[in-house]
């Protein structure tokens, strides 16, 4: 065991897995690095974290969260650069949302040095597991759970906050095929909708699973009342160019989550000169914006997911295809502006790249 200079005890593995990574062919989410960071909550404060062999958790099964739900994560990813450097992107954003989460799961605050420290140590240790490939990366999970021994329902007084890393490729190998979901909701204003919490995803597994079987890749969520303004897709925040301006829906109601990608992305359509409206967006607006030919190119953005174009959206039986992308001006111009800010091709001039 060794200590890092910022008091991360460090247990380092006696087997690297390394071995058994094959960048060529890699897949979301199946494969972990070999170290994870661990580090626990109790009487009101954070223990000193630790880095460990990647393994699995030794649980009471009445731990609080698998029973009330208290468990939230985040989404982040590590870039290989030409150089050989690693660079995060935006990490600090990613930090500040999982605490907008804590709060609304009533849950604690993690702190800075634990978040931000615990991943650039985490990636300094296994940087060999940070790929090279084209449109490869780390991805980062850091998450926290409830942890009292107690079905008692009540927000648990212990919690525990994990960081794993995977090794990924594109989430998304080719243009998604969206399904405008205008039975289930996944939020109201007053929800969770704008929290990283697990249950935003468990309620989705159904609705996702069926528009799967009918030859669809995901669902657009529709608000709660009407099931007429579009919220987001499954697994990203969405866009829609409309006769040269972007269209994304807004935030203020509390039902969508904050993109740390979605961000990025206004960011750099606005210095493209490209009018960004954040605002409430019908699905007959899109429908009628379709028709007229107007509707110009359409993508979902996320960490995951990254900026995914999308091919065609089907609502009430009837299938809205988007222009052929070989034809589109906007979308693919600011997705190869943030991958090359992400794989270090441009300099970074926003201050989104966190150096390991
Ligand atoms: C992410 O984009 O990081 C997410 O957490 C979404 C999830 C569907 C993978």
């Amino acid at each position: 065991m060794s200590v890092s200079s910022l008091n991360i005890k460090v247990t380092p593995t006696s087997q690297s897995r390394i071995s058994e990574l094959d960048q060529n062919n890699l897949v979301f989410g199946k494969q972990y690095a070999d170290h994870m960071l661990a580090c626990y909550y109790e009487n009101g404060e954070w223990n000193t974290p630790e880095i460990i062999p990647f393994g699995d958790l030794s649980l009471s099964p009445a731990t609080s969260f698998m029973h009330y739900g208290q468990a939230i994560f985040e989404g982040i990813k590590a870039y290989r650069h030409p150089d050989g450097s690693i660079a995060v992107f935006r990490p600090e954003d990613n930090w500040k949302r999982m605490n907008v989460s804590a709060a609304r799961l009533d849950m604690p605050e993690i702190p800075a040095e634990i978040f931000l420290d615990g991943i650039k140590e985490l990636i300094k240790l296994d940087a060999a597991w940070v790929p090279e490939g084209e449109n490869t990366s780390l991805y980062i999970r850091p998450f926290m759970l409830g942890m009292d021994e107690f079905i008692g329902v009540r927000s648990s007084l212990s919690y525990a906050f994990y960081i794993i890393t995977s090794p990924a490729g594109a989430y998304y190998s080719k243009p998604v095929r969206i399904y405008v979901q205008d039975q289930y909701v996944r939020a109201v204003p007053g929800g969770i909708g704008f929290t990283k919490a697990a249950g935003n995803y468990g309620a989705s597994m159904l609705p996702t699973r069926t528009v799967k079987e009918m030859g669809y890749d995901q669902v657009l969520w529709t608000d709660a009342f009407e099931h007429k303004y579009v919220q987001e897709i499954g697994t990203m925040n969405v866009f829609f160019i409309v006769d040269g301006v972007a269209l994304t829906p807004n935030l203020d109601e509390g039902t969508i989550l904050a993109g740390v990608t979605r961000d990025s992305i206004i960011t750099l359509l606005k210095e493209n000169g490209i009018e960004v409206q954040e605002r409430p967006i019908s699905i007959d607006e899109l429908v009628e914006a379709q028709k007229s030919g107007k509707l110009q190119e359409a993508f979902g953005s996320g960490t995951a997911a990254s900026m995914s174009f999308i091919s065609d959206l089907t609502y009430q039986g009837e299938t809205l295809y988007l222009p052929e992308i070989n034809t589109w001006s906007i979308s693919p111009k600011i997705k190869k502006q943030l991958d090359d800010i992400r794989y270090g091709r441009t300099p970074d001039t926003h201050g989104w790249i966190f150096r390991i």
